[in-house]
C-alpha cells in the first residue's frame, strides 16, 4: 500500500508537469494564430510551412486548441477523491464539459491529420490518427459506462482518455529531449514521437489501471470469474 501511495504521488507531479506542458504548447500556438488573425503580416502564412499550416486554418487550429485547454484543466480535476467524495455533481458537471470539450478537441485532430496536413512522413499521420481514434474512443466508452452506473470500468476508460490526451505533452518533451540528445533531424524524431509520446503515456495508464483496480468498487456488482483450483487463490479485497 505505501508503495502503490508513493507511485500515485509521483503520478500527480508528473501529470502537473505535463499538464503545465500541454498549457504552454496551447499559449504558444494561440499567440501565433491570433496574431496573424488580427495581423496577416504578423508571422509565417506561407501554407506550406510548420507555423503556417496553423495560420491558414485558424478555425480549425482554435477548435482544436480552444478545448484542448478545457481538456487540460478539467482533466486532473475530475481525478481528485475529494471532489468526487464531496462534490460529486461539482464531479458530475464539470465530467460533462470535459467529455463534451474532449470529443471536440478530438474530432478536430482528427479533421486536422488530414486539412493542415500533420507535419512529418506517413508513419505521424498513422500514428496521430491511432491514438486519435482510441482517444475518442476511450472517452465514448468512459461515458457509456457511466450511464450504466459502471463506475470500475469508467474510472478506466477515463484514465486511458486523460492519459492518452496528455501524450500531447509528452509528444513535446520527447521532442526536446530527442532533438537535444541524438543526431537525428526533426522529421525523423517528430515521426517517432507521434507514436512514442501517445503510446508511453497508454502503457503507463495500462499498469496504473492494474495497480489500482482493486481499491474501486462498481455500484453494480460484477460477475467474478474463478480461478482454477490448482492456482494460488487471491485474499479478499481489504
Ligand atoms: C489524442 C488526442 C490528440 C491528437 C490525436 C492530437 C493531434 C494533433 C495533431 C495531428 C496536431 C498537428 C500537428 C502538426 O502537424 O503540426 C496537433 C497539434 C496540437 N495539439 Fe493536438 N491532439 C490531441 C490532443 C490534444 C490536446 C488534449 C491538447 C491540449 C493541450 C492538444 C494540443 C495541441 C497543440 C498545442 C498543438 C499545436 C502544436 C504546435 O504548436 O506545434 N492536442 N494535435
Amino acid at each position: 500500500m505505501a508503495l502503490k501511495n508513493t507511485i500515485e504521488k509521483i503520478g500527480w507531479v508528473v501529470v502537473i508537469l505535463l499538464v503545465f506542458v500541454g498549457l504552454m504548447s496551447i499559449a504558444g500556438r494561440l499567440y501565433v494564430v491570433v496574431g496573424t488573425m488580427l495581423d496577416a503580416s504578423f508571422i509565417e502564412s506561407d501554407p506550406t510551412s510548420f507555423d503556417g499550416r496553423y495560420n491558414v486554418n485558424p478555425v480549425l487550429t482554435l477548435s482544436h486548441l480552444v478545448p484542448g485547454f478545457l481538456f487540460m484543466l478539467l482533466g486532473p480535476f475530475q481525478f481528485i477523491k475529494n471532489v468526487r467524495a464531496k462534490w460529486i455533481q461539482l464531479h458530475r458537471w464539470s465530467g460533462r464539459v470535459f467529455i463534451v470539450s474532449s470529443l471536440i478537441a478530438g474530432v478536430a485532430a482528427l479533421v486536422v491529420t488530414v486539412r493542415l496536413p500533420v507535419f512529418g512522413n506517413l508513419s505521424a499521420l498513422v500514428g496521430v490518427t491511432l491514438f486519435g481514434t482510441i482517444f475518442l474512443f476511450a472517452l465514448l466508452k468512459a461515458y457509456f459506462h457511466i450511464r450504466k452506473r459502471e463506475i470500475a470500468q469508467h474510472r478506466e476508460w477515463m484514465i486511458r482518455a486523460f492519459a492518452l490526451g496528455l501524450g500531447i505533452a509528452t509528444f513535446r518533451v520527447q521532442l526536446i529531449l530527442l532533438q537535444s540528445f541524438t543526431d537525428y533531424g526533426f522529421v525523423e524524431i517528430w515521426d517517432t514521437v507521434a507514436w512514442f509520446g501517445f503510446a508511453t503515456n497508454l502503457i503507463v495508464a495500462e499498469i496504473w489501471i492494474n495497480v489500482s483496480r482493486g481499491g474501486v468498487k462498481n455500484s453494480k456488482a460484477q460477475p467474478q470469474m474463478e480461478l482454477p483450483s490448482s492456482l494460488p487463490q487471491p485474499s479478499a479485497q481489504p
